[in-house]
């Protein structure tokens, strides 16, 4: 058992989970880094703990709700009761409905939705009988509107959404927070294949420091960076004839087809 508040983080072998890990290790969180490399996050968790932290690396798929469960009953074991769930593990492959590949779109939503309900279904009974705790969804800025040659990462990003905000609500009497997180453009591996120009491009490390704060006050609702979290939520505004004159020229983008 532990008194430090025990991070549960799937994901955890790079990107935004990896430093979101780090970030809460150095504020004094206990952070089980999860993701199916098992070696690598044991090798992060190992770095972590040598630097005076306290961290444990576990292998996890979240497309396999039984390997879900394993890795969070293998992490309480190992630093206690988790306060903090945060569902990260996140697949973004280009999609387009004139080339569709099923595959990928079947990937994405196993990864990006199902995987973030297996985290939910594996650590929230916990919290709602000790009637404290905190669910954390990395979402989107994608998944505010429709993105063309991106369709079905931005489809589970709104379907992330949804779900976190009515299970907000459906988990606010048990003492439970709920937070979505919506990131623009990070430098990640995921990223790093894009060509063209992110706009308000962060690193994961400044990434991090942004979301551990909105998780540390228990936040609903963290968008960043701000200037292009303004840009989507207006363009949820725009009407749809508007939006789609404006979004066109990047329909055909990703695959390089006019
Ligand atoms: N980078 C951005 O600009 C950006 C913007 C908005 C939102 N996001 C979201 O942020 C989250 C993290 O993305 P990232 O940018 O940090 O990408 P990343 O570096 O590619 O990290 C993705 C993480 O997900 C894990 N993962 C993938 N499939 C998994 C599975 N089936 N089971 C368990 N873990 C799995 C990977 O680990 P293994 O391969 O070891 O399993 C890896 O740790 C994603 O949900 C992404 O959609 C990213």
């Amino acid at each position: 058992m532990t008194d430090l508040k025990h991070v549960f983080i799937t994901g955890g072998s790079s990107g935004i989970g990896l430093a979101l890990g780090r970030v809460l290790a150095g504020r004094g969180y206990a952070v089980t880094l999860s993701a199916r490399r098992a070696v690598v996050v044991a090798e992060h968790a190992a770095a972590i703990a040598s630097g005076g932290g306290r961290a444990f690396g576990v292998a996890c798929d979240v497309t396999d709700l039984a390997s879900v469960h394993a890795a969070v009953r293998a992490a309480e074991s190992a630093l206690g009761p988790i306060s903090i769930a945060v569902a990260n593990a996140g697949v973004g492959l280009p999609s387009h409905a004139a080339k569709f590949v099923i595959a990928d779109a079947e990937l994405m939503v196993r990864t990006n939705i199902l995987g973030m309900m297996y985290l939910l279904d594996a650590t929230v009974p916990q919290m709602v009988e000790r009637r404290s705790g905190q669910f954390v969804g990395v979402a989107s800025l994608a998944g505010l509107r429709g993105l063309p040659a991106t369709s079905v990462y931005s489809a589970t990003k709104a379907a992330m959404q949804a779900f976190l905000e009515a299970s907000r609500i459906d988990l606010a009497p048990y003492g439970i927070a709920v937070t979505t997180i919506n990131p623009g453009f990070i430098a990640t591996p995921m990223t790093a294949r894009n060509e063209f120009k992110m706009p308000f491009l962060l690193r994961a490390d400044q990434a991090a420091v942004i979301m551990a704060d909105g998780i540390e006050r228990r936040a609903r609702v963290v968008e960043f960076p701000r200037p292009m979290a303004f840009i989507t939520r207006l363009a949820r505004h725009l009407p749809n004839a508007v939006y789609d004159r404006v979004m066109r020229p990047y329909a055909g983008r990703v695959k390089g087809e006019k």
